[in-house]
């Protein structure tokens, strides 16, 4: 399954600490996460090899260990059995050893592949550039595929309903056309224009906003929009929101926003609050579409011109041969 090989964001960094492991669902696989000796952060399956308890349930020793909370095995971050308090005088061999899976902090989030692959993290060009405030929003946790999460956000034609007086109108739902090209690592769109009553926190009229989308990765996505006058804007500057999802089973997802903002003034949780009110639109919507898996035969659903983009992500998925959350 390609999608093991890829990197996904399955926890806020700030939530793993150092003392208590953390228990995630990646791909159907449980995950323990847990900070070792030096704060590195560390996955494993979430499975003692001794008689299958939960490692989660256990804790982090001073020397740095992850400690099971059944027998009180320990082990090293490189999954190295290293202690069997049963017997105190035996040396575990190189076998005795927890299923260990590469682990990195990027975007504050924890990034875990389950086996190992070429592909690197979904790029966020707006990460780079320092001017911009970044923040994240989420986790939510929604009962949909993350593609058709993906999908949704690449979406302007429900503006106008599932976001209306905030993105979208429905005295303005007409969708102008805009371009969409393959890339190789999703879809870039261009021209994307909307009519937007409420287009951010500091919106007082409304305002056509061009944006950009660009497919990032199978479950990763990101907005790229010029601030509409009067608002953040500042000459020259872009503002970016990636979305980032956890494909946590074939229709669980976890969801985060990673903000790049040129808004130094409003506090975290006001930005918050305006990704969480558009969001929360969304997730209703969301959880109702079935099949919960995203159709990936064009003729299994409707397109209009106006989804040239979602049938471009559907003809990625398919052509990079995922099958997680698809149908
Ligand atoms: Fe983990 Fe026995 S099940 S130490
Ligand atoms: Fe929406």
């Amino acid at each position: 399954m390609v999608e093991r090989s890829l990197w996904h964001p399955v926890a806020q960094a700030g939530d793993v600490q150092q003392q208590s492991p953390v228990a995630v669902q990646l791909l159907e696989q449980a995950v323990v996460l847990w900070r070792d000796a030096e704060g590195v952060v560390r996955a494993f399956a979430d499975q003692c090899p001794h008689r299958g308890a939960r490692l989660s349930l256990g804790r982090v020793t001073t020397q740095g260990q992850l400690e099971c909370p059944y027998h009180g095995w320990q082990f090293a971050a490189s999954g190295q059995c290293t202690q069997v308090p049963a017997l105190p005088g035996f040396v575990p061999p190189p076998g005795h050893c927890a299923q260990v899976f590469e682990a990195q902090e990027a975007h504050g989030l924890v990034w875990v592949r389950l086996v190992r692959g070429d592909a690197a993290l979904p790029a966020f060009a707006a990460e780079g550039d320092t001017r911009l405030r970044k923040l994240n929003c989420g986790p939510y946790d929604v009962a949909a595929s993350a593609p058709r999460i993906i999908e949704n956000f690449l979406d302007m034609s429900h503006f106008g309903f599932v976001h209306e007086g905030w993105l979208g109108s429905r005295d303005a739902t007409a969708i102008d056309d805009y371009r969409v090209e393959a890339t190789p690592t999703g879809l870039l769109a261009t021209g994307c224009k909307a009519w937007q009553p409420q287009s951010n926190l500091h919106s007082t009229a409304p305002a056509q906003v061009e944006y950009t989308y660009e497919v990032t990765a199978p479950y990763a996505a990101v907005l790229t929009k010029v601030p509409e006058a009067g608002t953040t804007a500042v000459d020259g500057w872009r503002e970016s929101i990636a979305l980032y999802i956890c494909p946590v089973t074939p229709v669980h997802s976890r969801v985060w926003f990673r903000l790049a903002v040129a808004d130094f003034e409003s506090p975290d949780e006001k930005l918050q609050a305006f990704q969480h009110t558009i969001f929360t639109q969304d997730q209703p919507v969301l959880e109702s579409q079935t099949p919960q898996r995203l159709p990936l035969d064009l003729r299994a659903e409707l397109h209009t011109a106006a989804d040239k983009a979602s049938s471009a992500y559907r003809r990625f998925l398919r052509q990079r041969g995922i099958t997680f959350g698809v149908c």
